[in-house]
């Protein structure tokens, strides 16, 4: 059993409730019913972590190796994460971890804000024997192939656009605005608007992008910033929505990987001229099954979780992404090991142009 283990490789995910109502509803259908959202908020903290299922089906193009995984939820809703000691929340972290040993997981991969919170899963990964990954590598490759291929199928040349990005003071919105940097004719850099050191932070970020190649960089720490862009890019850790209509500007094509989401639903209602896409969803090879509906079509995964699967498939168990900063290095060498195994950016609706999503149109970070 155990030779069988380690000749198909294993790997578990932490997920954790996004939408606290939808989430909870998932698997208790009933306490959703008759549980406010506040008291969620409040019980997620007294919730053991659960195991939710097996995922089977991840097999590699490339060599038709097989790796199973667990899907594991750690309860705490996004709120709750950034409301608690940090000590408090990796506890429940390391516990869920504690529940991939004892299946057997050879790797663990933080999804959302198990990883937003805190050092980015370094003391998760201290306190556990196997390797910890947050996904962010492939997240970041993901979300600039998904954005140049979005732009290039709603006809905006990304010379002469300009670009936004929310929350370019974290480790994905930075990462990906210096990947974008050289590509764009401006950057708008859009911060925190409450903490004193948002403006020093936008600061150093601006001087990172203009030494990754930017032409023209500007920085707010007021939505209202994105209104002049032509694309938007969205990785904030803010709990609510923050991009609402009236923000927009005629035609933006805007890319959102926040979880939970940063674009209001109010937008994709009121605003047909737009194209907003959630940024960093896969394609699985193989016949992925993850026996659970955690909100994603089947067969598809975020970009964080597909890293940790990459990992699985390619023998390479190692905390990969760890820690805030992302490194451009990394992002090249995921981006051409998932590409290797067959994953692929999810197709979009709305750019349904044919070859769109093709390996051709993978990230240009490799
Ligand atoms: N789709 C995927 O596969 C995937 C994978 C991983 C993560 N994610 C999601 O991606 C997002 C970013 O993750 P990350 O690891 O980059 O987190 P991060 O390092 O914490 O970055 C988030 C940044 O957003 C800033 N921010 C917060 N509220 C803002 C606002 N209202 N306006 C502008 N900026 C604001 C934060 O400022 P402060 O530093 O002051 O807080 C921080 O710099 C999270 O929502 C996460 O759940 C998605």
């Amino acid at each position: 059993m155990h030779s069988d283990r380690q000749e198909m490789g294993s790997f578990a995910c932490v997920i954790h409730p996004l939408r606290p109502k939808q989430d909870v509803a998932r698997r208790y259908p009933l306490l959703a019913r008759v549980l406010p959202t506040p008291l969620i908020h409040f019980f997620s903290r007294f919730w053991p972590p659960l195991c939710l299922s097996r995922i089977t089906g991840v097999r590699s193009e490339a060599t038709g190796k097989e790796v199973r995984g667990w899907l594991l939820a750690c309860p705490l809703t996004a709120g709750q994460m950034l409301k608690l000691p940090p000590q408090t929340a990796y506890r429940k972290i390391i516990e869920t971890g504690g529940l991939a040993q004892k299946q057997g997981a050879d790797i663990l991969g933080l999804l959302a804000f198990t990883s937003v919170i805190g050092d980015g899963g370094v003391t998760v990964a201290q306190h556990l024997r196997i390797p910890v990954t947050t996904g962010r590598s492939l997240t970041v490759a993901a979300t600039v192939g998904g954005l140049e291929e979005a732009a290039r199928s709603r006809g905006v040349q990304l010379e002469s656009a300009v670009l936004a990005v929310v929350g370019a003071t974290g480790s994905i919105g930075l990462a990906c605005a210096m990947l974008l940097a050289p590509m764009v004719a401006e950057l708008v850099l859009v911060g925190r608007p409450s903490p004193r050191r948002a403006e020093s932070r936008l600061a150093e970020a601006a001087a990172l992008v203009s030494e990754a190649g930017a032409r023209i960089v500007r920085t707010s720490t007021r939505i209202e910033a994105i209104c002049g862009a032509d694309l938007v890019l969205s990785t904030t850790n803010a709990v609510k929505p923050i991009i609402q209509p009236e923000h927009l500007k005629h035609g933006a094509v805007i890319c959102d990987v926040a979880l939970p989401p940063d674009v209001s639903p109010r937008v994709t209602r009121e605003r047909d001229d737009v194209l907003v896409f959630e940024g960093g969803v896969m394609d699985i090879p193989g016949d992925v099954d993850f026996h659970f509906d955690f909100g994603l079509p089947p067969g598809k995964a975020y970009a964080c979780m597909a890293e940790t699967m990459v990992l699985a498939l390619e023998g390479r168990y190692e905390s990969f992404s760890l820690g805030k900063q992302v490194r451009v290095g990394r992002v090249r060498e995921i981006a051409q090991l998932a590409r290797k195994h067959g994953f692929r950016l999810t197709e979009l609706s709305g750019l349904s142009t044919a070859g769109s999503h093709k390996e051709g149109t993978w990230p240009k970070v490799d």
